[in-house]
C-alpha cells in the first residue's frame, strides 16, 4: 500500500552568476527559438539584455513577452500562448517572481493543448515541454510547485490550475537575481515560504521523508531571512533563502498547506493583501490551533525561532510559546502590525464560510469549522 510519495525530477542549476549559462544549457535540449517571459524591471536592471545574449550566443533567438503581471489574468496566459505559436518558439524561458513563472507554466501547458488555460483547471493536459526558469524572488517556489494560480478577472477569481505536466525541464537557482529585492519584499516573501514549510510540516499529509526538509527549510529561513532584509547584498543570506524557497515549493506539490494559506487567500483576495503578509498574519492563530493534535511539531517550530521549553508544557501552552515566538521574529523583521492593513471586516461568517471550503483547510491537523474559522479570523486581523 502506498502511503505517500515523494517526488522531485526537475534539473536544479544553483550558484552565483548561473544564469549566464542558459544558452548553453537550452542548446543543449536542441531549442532554437524561446519566448522569454519576464517583467519590465528585468528590462530596466539589464538582466534582459543579458540573458538574451547568453542564449544568442548559443543560436537561440529570443521573442520578448515581457508583459508579466501580478495576479496573472487567465487571458494574459491565452495570449501569450497563441503569442508563441504565431512567433514559431519552440521553448520558454521565463525570469522573474511567482507570476511570472506561473504564467510560463500554463502557458507552456497551451502551446502542446487545445483551448483557453482555464479549461485546464479541471482536465488534464499532454505532456508540456521545453521550459526554462529562474526565479528572481524567495518565496512562493513556484519553479516547483505544479500549479499555477491564475486570475479569473470575468468572474473575480483566482483558479488554481494544475501543471504537473508543463513544470520547468532545468530551474536556474541564481541567488544574483534576488539582490535587487527591497527589504520589504525579502520579508514578505521569506515569510511565505516560512508559512509553507510550517504547513507542509503540520499537514494531514506530512510524512516522515517531507518532516525533515520542512524543518530544515524552518531552520534556513530563521536563520537568513533576518540578514537578508538588514543588508540584500549578504550572498550566502541569499543563496540559503533562494534554497529554502525552492525546497518549500516542493513542500507544497507532495502535501500542499494548511488553514493558515486558506485564511491568506481569503483575506488577501479580498482585502488585497500582499500574499506573504497575510500568511505572517494567518500562522500565529493556527499555531495554537494545530498545538492540541501535533504538540511536538509545533514545540519544535518554536525551538527554532528561540523559544524554551521546560517539558512541563500543555499543548495549549506550546501553542501560546511557539506563536510568541514567530510573532516576535515576524515582527523584529519589520512587519506592520495587522491593524495598519486597513482590513475593516463587515460580515465574518461569511469570511469564515470562504475559509472552511478552501480545499488547504481541510489538511490542518486539527479540523476547521465554522466556529473555528472565527476564531482563527478574529486573531488573525487583532478584531
Ligand atoms: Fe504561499
Amino acid at each position: 500500500m502506498l502511503n505517500y510519495t515523494f517526488v522531485q525530477n526537475i534539473k536544479i542549476l544553483a550558484g552565483n552568476g548561473c544564469i549566464a549559462n542558459i544558452g548553453e544549457v537550452v542548446s543543449s535540449f536542441g531549442y532554437h527559438k524561446a519566448l522569454f517571459i519576464h517583467g519590465g524591471s528585468l528590462r530596466r536592471s539589464g538582466v534582459a539584455t543579458k540573458v538574451e545574449a547568453a542564449l544568442g550566443r548559443y543560436g537561440i533567438e529570443c521573442v520578448d513577452f515581457e508583459r508579466v503581471k501580478s495576479d496573472p489574468p487567465a487571458s494574459l496566459v491565452d495570449e501569450g500562448a497563441a503569442f508563441a505559436r504565431e512567433n514559431g518558439c519552440d521553448c520558454v524561458v521565463a525570469i522573474g517572481g511567482g507570476s511570472a513563472i506561473d504564467m510560463a507554466k500554463a502557458i507552456n501547458l497551451l502551446r502542446f493543448n487545445e483551448g483557453k488555460i482555464l479549461e485546464y483547471a479541471a482536465k488534464p493536459h499532454v505532456q508540456s515541454p521545453g521550459l526554462f526558469v529562474a526565479p528572481t524572488t524567495s518565496g512562493t517556489g513556484a519553479e516547483l510547485s505544479t500549479g499555477s494560480v491564475l486570475t479569473d478577472t470575468e468572474h473575480d477569481m483566482k483558479i488554481p490550475v494544475p501543471v504537473n505536466n508543463s513544470m520547468p525541464e532545468v530551474v536556474f537557482l541564481d541567488p544574483e537575481l534576488t539582490v535587487s529585492m527591497s527589504p520589504a519584499m525579502t520579508m514578505q516573501t521569506g515569510l511565505d515560504a516560512f508559512s509553507h514549510a510550517v504547513e507542509g510540516y503540520c499537514n494531514l499529509m506530512s510524512s516522515m521523508m517531507m518532516d525533515p526538509i520542512c524543518e530544515k527549510i524552518m531552520e534556513m529561513i530563521a536563520e537568513s531571512l533576518p540578514a537578508a532584509v538588514a543588508d540584500g547584498a549578504d550572498m550566502q543570506a541569499r543563496a540559503r533563502l533562494q534554497a529554502a524557497a525552492c525546497m518549500g515549493g516542493w513542500c507544497l506539490t507532495n502535501v500542499y498547506a494548511n488553514v493558515g494559506h486558506s485564511l491568506a487567500h481569503v483575506v488577501g483576495a479580498h482585502y488585497h493583501l500582499v500574499h506573504g503578509s497575510a500568511c505572517s498574519y494567518s500562522l500565529p492563530p493556527v499555531l495554537k490551533h494545530m498545538a492540541p493534535a501535533v504538540p511536538q511539531k509545533v514545540k519544535r517550530i518554536g525551538r527554532i525561532l528561540g523559544a524554551s521549553f521546560d517539558g512541563g508544557e500543555t499543548p495549549e501552552q506550546i501553542g501560546e510559546k511557539a506563536a510568541a515566538a514567530y510573532i516576535a521574529f515576524r515582527d523584529g523583521l519589520g512587519m506592520p502590525p495587522v491593524r495598519e492593513a486597513g482590513v475593516v471586516v463587515e460580515d465574518i461568517d461569511a469570511l469564515a464560510e470562504l475559509v472552511v471550503h478552501e480545499p488547504f483547510a481541510q489538511l490542518t491537523p486539527v479540523p476547521v469549522d465554522h466556529a473555528a474559522a472565527v476564531k482563527l479570523l478574529r486573531e488573525m486581523l487583532g478584531l
